[in-house]
């Protein structure tokens, strides 16, 4: 009888955490480097098998996606998105978690979006990233290019449903945001506000508060240019549920930010610690779906080396017509000078005739 009562305690436990453990390993070849030696972690709940617990992680319309731009659909419909109430999030701390999988920070429904079907309000924000010395964090990808992070701000629809779970099973019940984010220069002061407070929730499911900050500085300045479709969360359950908003301006975060990111959080509540790293799931087929683009000159944007060219193009171009220019002046003036000799050899012929 206590054996039966321990059974059903410990599988409400896993019921109420959301059902199987899962994590992002998948069995490719791992690199550990401090024992350089080439490691198969075959993970039984790496990403790769995510659909044996989950169904609907083997489903058609997944995310993320790899998002070719000569691909896209442009839908000069598409409104702007405008997102309402992100400056300034009330009074209230705002929830900051570690949940073993990411940092999470709660958002009131004072925030939402305009710009979509319906209205979309926000629950809340977190990030994935890489792992220290390896290339990749984000989950999209633009043109096969991953930066170093992404953060998702997901919303749901609250005309129809009551709250996040309940949206979150249904068609267009959710809307998520996603923003890339590359290294830059300076640190990020609104990244921050969250990043700042990494070390007080170190351990899986330890809480802290944070102050509230404008969310809308999380964002990068320009919101015109996006791509549209429908997709899924990108973790265990896989809901096809949402209607994806993925920026094509990308934030910054700085070098130390990053560092913050991937070394501080673990993914455990005991020892032995696991660091939180690697927190993406690859990019899913597209399948049938169509991707829109709110924007036409598709493309990535120029690096430094291109416009670096184009200006050296447009200088060459410029030297060459001012060259030929040059040159043409010139053959004119000697003819007009021949003329003018020649005129004034008849004159003096003439002057000497009279
Ligand atoms: C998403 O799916 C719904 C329902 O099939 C459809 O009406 C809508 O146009 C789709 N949106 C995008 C961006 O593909």
């Amino acid at each position: 009888m206590l054996l039966l009562t321990l059974l059903l305690g410990a599988a409400a436990t896993l019921a109420a955490e959301g059902g199987q453990h899962w994590t992002y390993e998948d069995p490719v070849l791992t690199i550990r480097s401090h024992t350089s030696c080439f490691c198969r972690k075959a993970s039984p709940h790496g990403q790769d098998h995510w659909p044996a617990s989950y169904p609907e992680c083997g489903g058609n319309a997944q995310s993320p996606i790899d998002i070719q731009t000569d691909g896209v659909t442009f839908d000069p419909e598409l409104p702007a998105l405008q997102p309402q109430g992100y400056d300034q999030p009330g009074p209230e701390p705002l929830d900051l978690h570690n949940n073993g999988h990411t940092v999470q920070l709660s958002l009131p429904p004072t925030l939402y979006l305009e710009g979509l079907p319906q209205k979309f309000v926000a629950a809340q924000l977190h990030l994935h990233w890489g792992q220290k010395g390896s290339p990749g964090g984000s989950e999209h990808q633009i043109n096969s290019e991953a930066t170093a992070a992404e953060l998702h701000i997901v919303h749901y629809d609250s005309d129809s449903y009551d709250n996040l779970n309940e949206a979150a099973q249904r068609p267009q019940g959710l809307a998520v945001l996603g923003i890339l984010i590359e290294v830059g220069e300076t640190k990020n002061p609104a990244y921050e506000h969250i990043i700042s407070h990494l070390h007080e929730i170190r351990q899986k499911n330890q809480r802290t508060s944070v102050a509230p900050f404008s969310v809308r500085e999380l964002l990068p300045p320009e919101l015109g240019r996006f791509f549209r479709y429908n997709g899924s969360l990108t973790t265990p359950p896989c809901h096809q549920s949402v209607l994806w908003t993925v920026f094509s301006r990308r934030a910054q975060i700085s070098t130390g930010q990053l560092a913050e990111l991937q070394e501080t959080l673990f993914s455990t509540e005991e020892e032995p610690s696991e660091l939180l790293v690697h927190n993406y799931r690859a990019p899913q087929p597209l399948n049938q779906r169509v991707v829109f683009a709110s924007f036409i000159e598709v493309g990535p944007s120029r690096t430094t080396a291109e416009m670096l060219g184009l200006g050296m193009g447009i200088l060459l171009g410029c030297l060459c017509l001012l060259l030929a220019a040059y040159f043409i002046a010139r053959k004119i003036r000697k003819k007009r000078l021949g003329n003018r000799k020649s005129v004034a050899f008849t004159s003096g012929r003439v002057a000497a005739e009279a």
